[in-house]
């Protein structure tokens, strides 16, 4: 079990007590529709890589995992269409269609891991998006398995398709919340014959994008991944990997740049020429150029291998965001200005963080801002969450450019979408998955949710928001009115929070107590009583809750 129930940052943890591993689309429908009609929650789960807990079964879910659905349906060798099960490992599938000359438009650090599925629930992002694009332009058709066990077919292999709805966009990136992916149809690329690839030094961020522009305009149609590293993720992997670093001197910043053609010698003149350019105009500091397949891997190794190195030290807190280019690097400036204001940062154990970097897909505006840690620590997080979040919501940024929401973003979704449009994904979440919320009673059911944990699903924070209200139409009550109203937010804000309280003392107790499986509603005689001792502590925290909070009317 233990593999199911943990996740790769070692961050959530898993209570589940069953995996179910079908191997087909028809068992994936049976078994959604016993769980839906039983109001059992699942959870599915593919290679287990996302970095979002979204794949973790945090209360006890049950897992479906999609590991025996790993097969290759067909490929079309004329127009490169791909399909697959959800279970294929990206990288079994690459492999399979370099032999056939074609490439799978996605690559990532986990491809060893990772699967299809989970890819596309996740609309993964990955290293070469700048040229292949999104999965939801490349994906041209799925099947899947809605939360009642319906089927939807919809395995089209057409690039064009323009009749209705695209509704198979709502399954790419919807992190399994709206049903469970169980094949794909991908249009391919021809594999490119010759691929370059070279990693430069520069002074400052300013210089990395002047580099940026210039690869943009004088590798044009050529380039094919342009990503960033700032110098602390690369001492990071190098003091993991005590390897030897590609250049001779250090830099506050690096790019990795590769090209992707047809002409090996055109394109390795063209990237010669551009590394020249963008020397003797100080643009970059210092460079070097692989030489060989060899060299090639070496130098991807330096950016895919920060993942893994910054972790090596316990655990990371990772922010995976969108930033207009300019303000991109500010964002880990300012957060490890916070961090060692805080006196959080340090070389030697006492202190929980080690450093902070800023690495990513340049090409795409997309920042990871991480935090290495030697282990997980209430006061590193409270230092970075909401602060990460507000800066983001200030500048129109987005708080997931590519890993989801999951559970560790449940809640901050609202800096990067409004409400009408929260309201609508509640919408389009209610009408896949219809079932009625089970309420919290000494039933003992504290899933509430059919598909997933009711806690689970990524999308809506439940706390009331009290900036939702609209402030013009505030500004148009008396005062009298306003009054009233900051009192009931007030108090409506207090009564949630008793029932967040009251809610996971309950699912604590739960989880704490039951341990059998219940038959014919019955508990053992020791769950009972440990149940029974469990509430009345529930009790006397209840009405110290509420003494609390007539201290606080009265005051
Ligand atoms: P899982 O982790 O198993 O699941 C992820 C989510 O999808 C969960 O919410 C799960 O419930 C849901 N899910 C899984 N399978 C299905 C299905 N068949 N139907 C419906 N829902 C499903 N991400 C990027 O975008 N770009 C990167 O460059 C990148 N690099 C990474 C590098 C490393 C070293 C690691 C560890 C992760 C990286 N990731 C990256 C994060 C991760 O999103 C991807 O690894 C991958 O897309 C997740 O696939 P998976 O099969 O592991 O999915
Ligand atoms: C990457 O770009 O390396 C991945 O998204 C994983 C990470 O954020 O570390
Ligand atoms: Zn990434």
């Amino acid at each position: 079990m233990e593999p199911y129930n943990g996740d790769w940052m070692r961050k959530y943890r898993g209570h589940c007590k069953l995996v179910l591993k079908p191997a087909s689309t028809e068992e994936v429908s049976k078994i959604l529709k016993y769980c839906n009609d039983n109001l059992l929650a699942v959870v599915p789960q593919g290679g287990n890589t996302g970095l979002v807990g979204g794949s973790v079964p945090v209360f006890d879910e049950i897992v479906i995992s999609t590991g025996r659905m790993n097969k290759i349906r067909s490929f079309d060798e004329v127009s490169g269409v791909l399909v697959v099960d959800s279970g294929v490992v990206l990288e079994v599938a690459d492999q399979f269609l370099a032999e056939k000359g074609y490439l799978f438009p996605l690559d990532l650090g986990a491809k060893g891991s990772c699967q299809i599925g989970g890819n596309v629930s996740t609309n993964a992002g990955g290293l070469r998006l700048l040229r292949y694009g999104s999965l939801h332009g490349t994906v041209l058709g799925l099947q899947a398995v809605l939360p009642d066990g319906t089927i939807i077919d919809d395995l089209c292999t057409l690039r064009k398709n323009n009749t209705g709805y695209d509704l198979k966009q709502l399954f790419i990136g919807g992190e399994g919340t709206i049903g469970m992916i169980t094949a794909v149809s991908i249009q391919c690329p021809q594999r490119p014959k010759a691929v370059n690839v070279a990693f430069l030094g520069a002074d400052s961020f300013e210089k990395i994008q002047l580099a940026f522009r210039e690869a943009k305009a004088q590798l044009s149609e050529i380039l094919s991944a342009f990503e960033l590293m700032d110098s602390y993720s690369q001492d990071m992997v190098h003091r993991v990997r005590q390897n030897k670093r590609p250049l001779d001197g250090e830099y506050p910043f690096y790019c990795l740049i590769e090209t992707s053609g047809s002409n090996s010698e055109h394109d390795a003149e063209k990237l010669e020429k551009f590394l020249e350019d963008v020397m003797s105009k100080d643009i970059i500091a210092d460079g070097v150029l692989a030489q060989d397949e060899t060299q090639i891997k070496s130098l991807w190794s330096q950016r895919e291998g920060i993942t893994e190195c910054v972790g090596h030290f316990g655990g990371t807190y990772k922010y995976d965001v969108s930033i207009p280019l300019k303000d991109l690097y500010r964002l880990v400036d300012e957060t490890r200005e916070r961090i060692e204001a805080a006196g959080l940062k340090g070389d030697t154990d006492e202190f929980p963080v080690v450093e902070v970097v800023g690495y990513g897909h340049m090409g795409d505006c997309n920042l990871h801002l991480n935090v290495a840690v030697r282990r997980y620590d209430k006061r590193v997080e409270e230092v970075l969450e909401p602060f990460v979040y507000e800066w983001i919501g200030k500048i129109n940024g987005s708080i997931s450019a590519e890993h989801g929401i999951g559970i560790a973003k449940k809640q901050y979704l609202g800096f990067s979408r409004n409400n009408t449009m929260i309201d609508l994904m509640k919408q389009i979440k209610k009408l896949y998955d219809p079932l009625p919320k089970r309420r919290l009673s000494s039933v003992p059911f504290y899933k509430t949710h059919p598909f997933k944990a009711e806690e689970n699903p990524p999308l809506f924070a439940q706390k009331m928001d009290t900036n939702a209200l609209d402030t013009a139409e505030v500004d148009k009550l008396n005062e009298n009115d306003k009054a009233e109203l900051r009192q009931f937010l007030q108090n409506e804000n207090q009564k949630a929070r008793v029932q967040n309280t009251v809610h996971s003392l309950t699912d604590m107790c739960f989880r704490k107590c039951i341990t059998s499986t219940i038959k014919n509603g019955k508990l053992e005689k020791n769950e009972e009583s440990c149940m029974a001792n469990c509430t009345e502590r529930f009790f006397d925290v209840g009405n110290l809750t509420v003494k609390q909070l007539q201290n606080m009317r009265q005051s």
